[in-house]
């Protein structure tokens, strides 16, 4: 199977649908992986070395048509490259989502960000990919890019391509994940192919719980010269905040412990906060190595987070190689940004074993192509 994988990050869904190929048995090409930063590329590239073509670029070098046009000379190219139509199976991305995010309370619900996600429409339009999966923040959903906002819009077009089409929010901590992230996922495959509605009631069906202390239990005192492994430092009133819940036995930092600025009722109840052992984490963002980002406490120690917890409660099994990153705030980035792999192994296992893409035929030229 040949993947693409657009705004591919450190590659987090790609290494969710390598482990399902490998689980199936199928042998999975990546083809060509996309990201405009060089920290991901170089992510991507340690950790996926024999991808034929990892581009630091923007997407839309790649793909800058508008929808349902005919192919641009950069589009041509793109497709030329990657062999004839149709040779592409697989083609998913998570498209940035700065602009949709509910933790970006100050961007309006209009930003020039939404509309890359209709970017990864217009990959399918050119490349006839035989499933695409759209990763993006459950607020894509109130998206209002043009009247219709993307998510209808893509899902339209997909639909005029001849796709099923299904969207959900999914919980990846319902994927075998320690946290309690939401994606929205906008699954296509081709007609005649396994139905998107069986491949979400598949995964609803094979539901996998863990709490933190599975994914981070071993790691409480590992030290060593791994800068994962190094504890984040606090300045002293996070210290005497931390000290004061762990001696109250207490997970909230109650109001007067916590910055005068963040005392009113605005203020996020997770700020400050403690993990518990036999819960999920919270989403994890960059901000995991201060417990003033959210609640990044480690259940037993004076410390945050550290990038190898963070990782792990990501997903991300050890081997995952973030060495590549030039600093500690670039590591936190690619890891607080990635998609935890399982939900790539969790969709595409679905498609796997549903047995149905071993059979699919290469797409003819769709008339909007042609
Ligand atoms: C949410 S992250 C993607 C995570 C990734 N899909 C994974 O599986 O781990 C979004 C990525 O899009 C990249 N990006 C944002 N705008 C871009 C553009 N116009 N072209 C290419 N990459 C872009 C960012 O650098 C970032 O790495």
């Amino acid at each position: 199977m040949r993947l693409v994988d657009l705004f591919a990050g450190c590659g987090g869904i790609t290494l969710g649908i390598a482990q399902a190929a490998l689980a199936n048995d199928l042998a999975l090409e990546i083809a060509l992986a996309v990201d405009f930063e060089a920290e991901a590329t170089d992510a991507y590239r340690r950790n996926f070395p024999s991808a034929q073509r990892i581009a630091t670029a923007p997407v839309e070098e790649f793909f800058d048509g508008a929808l349902g046009s005919e192919a641009t000379l950069a589009e041509r190219r793109t497709a030329n490259e990657l062999g004839e139509r149709g040779a592409i199976d697989i083609l998913v991305g998570g498209p940035p989502c700065q602009g949709h995010s509910n933790l970006n309370n100050h961007t309006r619900r209009v930003d020039e960000k939404n509309a890359l996600y209709l970017r990864m429409v217009r990959a399918a339009e050119i490349l006839a990919p035989k499933v695409v999966l759209i990763e993006n923040v459950p607020a894509v959903l109130r998206d209002r890019h043009d009247v219709e906002g993307v998510v209808a819009r893509a899902e339209r077009r997909l639909g005029e391509l001849d796709y099923r089409v299904e969207h959900r929010v999914v919980s990846v901590d319902s994927l075998g994940v320690a946290q309690t992230r939401r994606r929205h996922i906008m699954l296509a495959t081709k007609r005649g192919e396994v139905a998107p509605a069986s491949v979400f009631e598949h995964i609803e069906r094979n539901e996998i719980r863990h709490d933190l202390e599975w994914a981070i239990g071993d790691l409480a005192h590992v030290v060593g010269d791994d800068p994962r492994d190094r504890p984040p430092q606090a300045k002293a009133d996070n210290l005497e905040r931390m000290r004061w819940l762990l001696e109250n036995d207490a997970y909230d930092l109650p109001n007067d412990r916590r910055p005068k600025c963040h005392q009113g009722a605005h203020s996020y109840k997770s700020m400050y906060g403690r993990l518990r052992w036999d819960q999920p984490a919270q989403t994890i963002t960059s901000g995991f190595g201060s417990i003033g980002q959210g609640r990044y406490m480690h259940p037993d120690l004076r410390r945050a987070l550290t990038a190898h917890e963070a990782a792990r409660i990501q997903g991300f099994p050890d081997y995952f190689d973030f060495s590549t990153c030039s600093t500690r705030a670039a590591m936190a980035t690619m890891i607080g940004n990635a998609v935890p792999p399982q939900l790539g192994t969790a969709v595409f296992s679905s498609l796997f074993s549903a047995g149905s893409f071993a059979k699919m035929e290469s797409e003819e030229p769709t008339a909007a192509m042609a």
